[in-house]
C-alpha cells in the first residue's frame, strides 16, 4: 500500500512528492493509514528531513484535511502568534485577549501540551466549565461579537495535525524543522488570518535549543508564510529558564491573570509586550513598535485586557469569577516546599529536565491517552543568577500524592544546578526575524 512505499523511499533519503504527502495524510486523517505507520514515516522524516517543497506539501496537506475559518468579512485585520514551544509560557492567555482589546481580530487556535512543553488548550481547559473545541460557526459568530477565539484544532480545523501532533508528543519526532513549522503553519493559515507573530523559543527548554536551528525554523514559517501571501514576523525568545514562576496548568492560569492586571512576573511581562507591539503594528492598529509597546502596557495596568479575557472566558462556557477569585482553579492536594540542599548561586537550569518533571505528574502527557491534572506543577521561586542558602525554599510542587510531590521535588533539584557562579544567561527577546532579514535586539 502507499505507506508501506512512502515509508521505504524517506528511509532511504528519497522525497515524497506533493500529491502523494495529500493522499497520506488525507488518508491517516480518516483512519486509513494506522498509527504504527505514520510513526514510523515521521521518524523517517525525522532523521532524512524533508525539503522547502515537501515541507509546504505537508503544511498544505494538513490544512486541507479539515475546514477553513472564513473571516473575509470581518473587517478589522485579523493576526495571530503562535509558540515554538516552551515550560511556564502563559504568553497567549495574556496576549489574545490584550490585542483584541485594542481592535485587532485574533482567531487564536493552540495546540496542547507537547513532549516536556506545556499547551495553550490544556492551560485553558483548567478554567473550570471552558470549552475550546467550538464549532466554525460558533467561532466565527464569536470573533464578530468579542474580536477575539480561544480554540483548539477539533476536528474540522487541520485535524491531521491534531492527530500528527499527538503521536509525534508519544514517539520522539518533535524536534524537527520542518515538522514543526508544517505543524504551526498548517494550523495558522487554515484560520484566515492576514498575519502572524511568531515567538521562537531558544535554550534548554526549546525543542530546537541552539540560534541556528531556532532562526533556520523562524525562516522555514516566514518561508511557509510568504508562499501564501502572509506577513509573518519572529521574535526570538530565551527559554534556557522556565518563563515566570509557575510551571502547569492552573498554575500557569493563575499568573497569567496577574499578567493581565498588569503585574506578574517581568519576563513574561516583557515577552508578553515584545510580541504585542508586533501584533498590534502588524494589525495596522498603530504605526510604529514603541507606540504599540506603551498602548500594550496601558491596556494592561487599565484593566481593558482584564475585561476582554472575562468577556472571552463566560463566551466560552467558562467560569470567568476565576479572574477575581484564582482560588476556583483547581489545585492539586498535596502541596510541598523543594529546599536546596547546597548553598551558592543558581548557576543554570535544565529547562527541559523541568518540563519534564511537570509532565511527570501529571501536568503534561506520556502517553496519547494519558489524562490532564490540571492542578499539578511548580512555582519556581529562583532564577539563574539569584544567591541560594543550603536548605532555601527553592520551589513549591503540587502533587497528587506525597510520592509524587517525592519524584518531583528530587528531579527538579537536579535541573536547578547551584555552584559558584551563574553561566551567562540568553537575552529574553534576541532577534527579529522578517523576510527582509534578522535584526539583533538584544544582546
Ligand atoms: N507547536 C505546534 O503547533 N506544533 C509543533 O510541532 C510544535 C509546537
Amino acid at each position: 500500500m502507499l505507506a508501506q512505499r512512502l515509508i521505504e523511499r524517506k528511509r532511504d533519503g528519497g522525497r515524497i512528492e506533493p500529491g502523494e504527502w495529500r493522499a497520506l495524510v488525507l488518508a491517516y486523517a480518516a483512519g486509513h493509514v494506522p498509527d504504527y505507520q505514520m510513526a514510523a514515516l515521521l521518524m523517517a522524516a525525522f532523521l532524512r528531513g524533508l525539503d522547502r517543497g515537501e515541507t509546504v506539501a505537508l503544511t498544505e496537506a494538513m490544512m486541507a484535511s479539515g475546514l477553513r475559518l472564513d473571516l473575509s468579512h470581518v473587517r478589522s485585520p485579523r493576526v495571530d502568534k503562535h509558540s515554538t514551544g516552551g515550560v511556564g509560557d502563559k504568553v497567549s492567555l495574556v496576549l489574545a485577549p490584550l490585542i483584541a482589546s485594542l481592535g485587532v481580530t485574533v482567531p487564536m487556535m493552540s495546540g496542547r501540551g507537547l513532549g516536556h512543553t506545556g499547551g495553550t488548550l490544556d492551560k485553558l481547559e483548567s478554567i473550570p466549565g471552558m470549552r475550546t473545541d467550538l464549532t466554525i460557526r460558533r467561532s466565527v459568530q464569536q470573533i464578530e461579537r468579542l474580536g477575539c477565539v480561544l480554540i483548539g484544532q477539533t476536528d474540522e480545523i487541520a485535524p491531521a495535525d491534531k492527530k500528527l501532533y499527538a503521536l509525534r508528543s508519544a514517539t520522539a519526532t518533535v524536534e524537527s524543522i520542518p515538522l514543526i513549522a508544517s505543524s504551526i503553519m498548517s494550523k495558522k493559515l487554515a484560520e484566515g488570518i492576514d498575519a502572524l507573530v511568531l515567538d521562537v523559543k531558544q535554550g534548554s527548554g526549546a525543542f530546537l535549543p541552539e540560534f541556528e536551528r531556532a532562526r533556520a525554523l523562524a525562516e522555514t514559517m516566514i518561508d511557509i508564510g510568504r508562499s501564501h501571501g502572509r506577513d509573518v514576523v519572529a521574535l526570538v525568545t530565551a527559554m534556557d529558564r522556565p518563563l515566570g514562576r509557575a510551571v502547569g496548568n492552573a498554575l500557569e492560569v493563575k499568573e497569567a491573570f496577574l499578567v493581565l492586571r498588569g503585574e506578574g512576573p517581568a519576563d513574561v511581562r516583557e515577552v508578553t509586550l515584545a510580541l504585542a507591539a508586533e501584533m498590534l503594528v502588524l494589525g495596522g492598529a498603530v504605526p510604529d513598535r514603541a507606540a504599540a509597546h506603551r498602548q500594550a502596557q496601558a491596556a494592561l495596568v487599565r484593566g481593558r485586557a482584564l475585561d476582554k479575557m472575562r468577556e472571552i472566558i463566560s463566551a466560552q462556557g467558562g467560569d470567568a469569577r476565576v479572574l477575581d477569585d484564582p482560588d476556583l482553579l483547581p489545585r492539586a492536594p498535596v502541596c510541598s516546599d523543594v529546599h536546596a540542599t547546597d548553598g551558592g548561586v543558581i548557576a543554570r537550569m535544565d529547562v527541559r529536565a523541568i518540563g519534564a518533571a511537570a509532565v511527570a505528574l501529571g501536568a503534561g502527557r506520556s502517553r496519547l491517552d494519558d489524562e490532564i491534572l490540571p492542578g499539578v506543577g511548580f512555582d519556581i521561586r529562583v532564577r539563574p543568577g539569584d544567591p541560594v542558602d543550603a536548605g532555601q525554599a527553592v520551589a513549591t510542587v503540587f502533587a497528587t500524592d506525597e510520592e509524587a510531590a517525592a519524584h518531583a521535588s528530587e528531579a527538579l533539584l537536579t535541573a536547578i544546578r547551584i555552584g559558584a557562579e551563574a553561566e551567562p544567561l540568553l537575552p529574553l527577546v534576541s532577534h527579529r526575524i522578517t523576510a527582509d532579514g534578522i535584526e539583533t535586539l538584544q544582546t
